[in-house]
């Protein structure tokens, strides 16, 4: 007996590949999961893409590229930049957006699993991006759909995007990214951004230096990870031995939701906090970045410190972001 295929799979023979799109633009259909699927020539196109997109919106703002597209923006946790940074870059690009932030608001709070909410949403929109509290939520996601599914931070796991905008920050800023050295600093237990941004660093000739209290190092399995590729690291407790080399100091916040005592949180929330006094003993020539927000760790007085380059990297962000979708899309 013949088994019966539904119309939309006979449509759509490759689950990523929907009719009417570039099939040969390079990530065409593909999903953002991980840094892991990067190499340097990716990296390279990726770049390029964001810096077209960075000189269209200089000079007109808002064009047609992903015209009738619709991106399906769903967060289980609180997002401000993430969110409005693929907000704007989808209606920069002249798309546009169904929100899903609250999710206690949705079907999710009546009890709706991720793949059905999924093969729900797009059923409405070209593509989705995925912030859920969950380690590996995005895979799951993505095996499920058939439209791309950007992860958008999955727990204390990944953070890809914000790994490939904050690259592209250092790049844009320091010029290159072989030969430096990269101090993370803070809650690098929980901080997905600094898991995603050293395993994307480790692609290049780099230093990296972490500085967090014990109870919140950098996850020996990451560091092991890095170690068989060759990247030197170094952990230490105190900022001071380690700033004079530094050419990117990346800050994070200590991830309080993440904690299961919060008494434990309130020993460490206080551990750093950079001012213009710290800065002294660094570079001329450095960066400090932040994927924000910031609750204290930098203080606002190194706002005007040219080398305070965390509001300009969110502006990158929006250019990077942009060139994800119009990829993803099959325009780019
Ligand atoms: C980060 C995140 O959500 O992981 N924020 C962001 O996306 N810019 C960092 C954080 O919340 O501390």
């Amino acid at each position: 007996m013949a088994t019966f295929i539904p119309p939309t799979e006979r449509r759509n023979p490759s689950p990523h590949l929907p009719f009417g799109d570039h099939r040969d633009a390079p990530f065409y259909g593909h999903d953002i999961l991980s840094v892991a699927q990067f190499g340097r020539n990716d990296l390279e196109y990726i770049f390029g893409v964001a810096k077209e997109m960075r000189a269209m919106v200089e000079r007109v703002g808002t064009f047609d590229l992903l015209k009738g597209k619709i991106l399906a923006n769903l967060f289980y946790e609180p997002s401000t930049r993430t969110s409005s940074s693929f907000t704007a870059a989808m209606e920069r690009l002249g798309g546009s957006v169904i929100p899903i932030n609250e999710v206690h608001y949705s079907s999710v709070a009546k009890g709706e699993s991720l793949p059905d909410t999924i093969r729900s949403l797009e059923c409405y929109a070209d593509v989705i991006v995925l912030r859920h509290p969950e380690v590996g939520s995005a895979d799951v996601a993505a095996r499920y759909a058939r439209k791309p599914i950007i992860n958008g931070g999955d727990g204390v796991g990944e953070h890809p995007t914000q790994a490939l905008l904050d690259l592209f920050t250092i790049m844009e800023e320091l010029g290159r990214v072989d030969g430096l050295t990269v101090t993370m600093l803070g809650d690098l237990k929980y901080g997905r951004t600094v898991h995603s941004l050293a395993r994307l660093l480790s692609l290049f000739d780099i230093n990296l230096r972490y500085v967090a209290p014990e109870i919140l190092a950098m996850p020996p399995a990451l560091v092991q990870e890095l170690d068989a590729k060759g990247i030197p690291q170094t952990s230490v407790t105190t900022l001071e031995p380690v700033l004079p080399d530094t050419d990117v100091l990346y800050v994070t916040r200590v991830q309080k939701e993440r904690f299961e005592d919060q008494e434990q949180y309130e020993q460490v929330k206080g551990a750093y906090v950079i001012t213009p006094d710290t800065m002294e003993q660094a570079k001329d020539e450095m960066i400090v970045m932040h994927p924000l927000p910031r609750v204290g760790e930098i203080s606002m007085e190194l706002d005007t410190d040219p080398r305070a380059a965390y509001f300009r990297q969110m502006e990158y962000g929006l250019y990077l972001r942009m060139a994800l979708l119009a990829m993803v899309l099959g325009k780019a």
